[in-house]
């Protein structure tokens, strides 16, 4: 921890519950590791409150905000700007301190990017299932459209909320770079080739750890890797299926450091190393475990 005084600056994260938030862990360990005087703290934010607190936020001077469930929507009215990214997506998780109020940004998906790239995820020309069509899956396949992806598969249980994703992007990308499946219909896919799946849904999440979205092996031996964006359980029951076919397996624990770690940057205008980040992980590793 860094020693306060009348100099420390304030960032912090709102939202409803905020109890189990592991942002103070990423955010004071950066802090000490880039020599800022800051403190980020947590702020359980009640039902009806919001504005108040996007209003109190700026007249404490505070210099950052992170916002989380179930904020990240709702909190848009609120800003005096926003950054083009977040406002397609329509979620925003990062406030930036402006002359006149906050600047939202979203630093999920910049954040998932950024993981799967240290963990050697590759996006471009990939051919991508993609399951579940929830507002995190929505998000995600924007950002796999954006860079570069061949073609995304959305398979979920509810084939119209596929749909409506794929008509938006393919309209939004003049293209049919997305197309939609029912869950079951994995067998559908071309099987010249191995795949990229990515899990958005929420099946498998603690405390139902023994679920998984598919549990037909004939669907993970499709697959080179399996990411899941859970990350409790740090090995999901889709993780282990990809593994046990096979296919690499990953959590999404490294995407909450990195969404983090680009919070900080717009923060502080500071960049973080790979290496910073990493020295940050084990922090959050250590933290979960405890
Ligand atoms: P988020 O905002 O986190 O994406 P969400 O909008 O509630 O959350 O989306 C949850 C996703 O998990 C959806 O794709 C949902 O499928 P439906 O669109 O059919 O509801 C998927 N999901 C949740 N429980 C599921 C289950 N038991 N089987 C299959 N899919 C499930």
């Amino acid at each position: 921890m860094i020693e306060i005084n009348g100099y420390s600056r304030t960032c912090g994260l709102i939202g409803n519950p905020v109890e189990h938030t592991m942002s103070p862990v990423i955010h004071n360990n950066l802090a000490v590791a880039t020599n800022e005087n800051l403190v980020y703290v947590p702020f359980h934010v009640e039902t009806g409150r919001l504005e108040d607190a996007v209003k109190g936020a700026f007249g404490l001077n505070l210099l950052g905000v992170n916002v989380t469930v179930p904020y990240k929507s709702d909190v848009i009215p609120f800003l005096t700007d926003i950054d083009p990214l977040a406002k397609r997506i329509g979620a925003v998780n990062t406030l930036v301190r402006m002359e006149n109020g906050f600047k939202g940004y979203n630093t999920d998906m910049p954040g998932l990017l950024r993981a799967m790239k240290k963990d050697g995820v590759e996006v471009k020309d990939e051919h991508i299932i993609l399951l579940g069509a929830g507002g995190v899956a929505r998000a995600v396949a924007m950002l796999l459209a954006d860079n570069g992806a061949s073609k995304i598969y959305i398979l979920n249980r509810t084939t119209d909320k596929a749909q409506a994703i794929a008509d938006e992007i393919n309209s939004y990308k003049c293209s049919d770079i997305v197309e939609v499946k029912k869950l079951s219909d994995y067998s559908l896919l071309p099987q010249d080739r191995k795949y990229l799946a990515i899990q958005a849904t929420s099946v498998g999440m603690y405390p139902k750890v023994d679920e998984a979205v598919i549990e037909d092996v004939a669907f993970y031996n499709m697959l080179h890797t399996g990411y899941d964006l859970i990350f409790n359980p740090l090995e999901t029951k889709f993780m282990k299926l990809a593994k046990q076919s096979g296919a690499k397996g990953f959590h999404g624990y490294r995407m909450l450091l990195y969404q983090g770690v680009i919070a900080y940057e717009l923060w502080t205008g500071k960049d973080v190393t790979d290496e910073l980040a990493e020295q940050v992980y084990e922090k959050m590793l250590a933290a979960m475990n405890a």
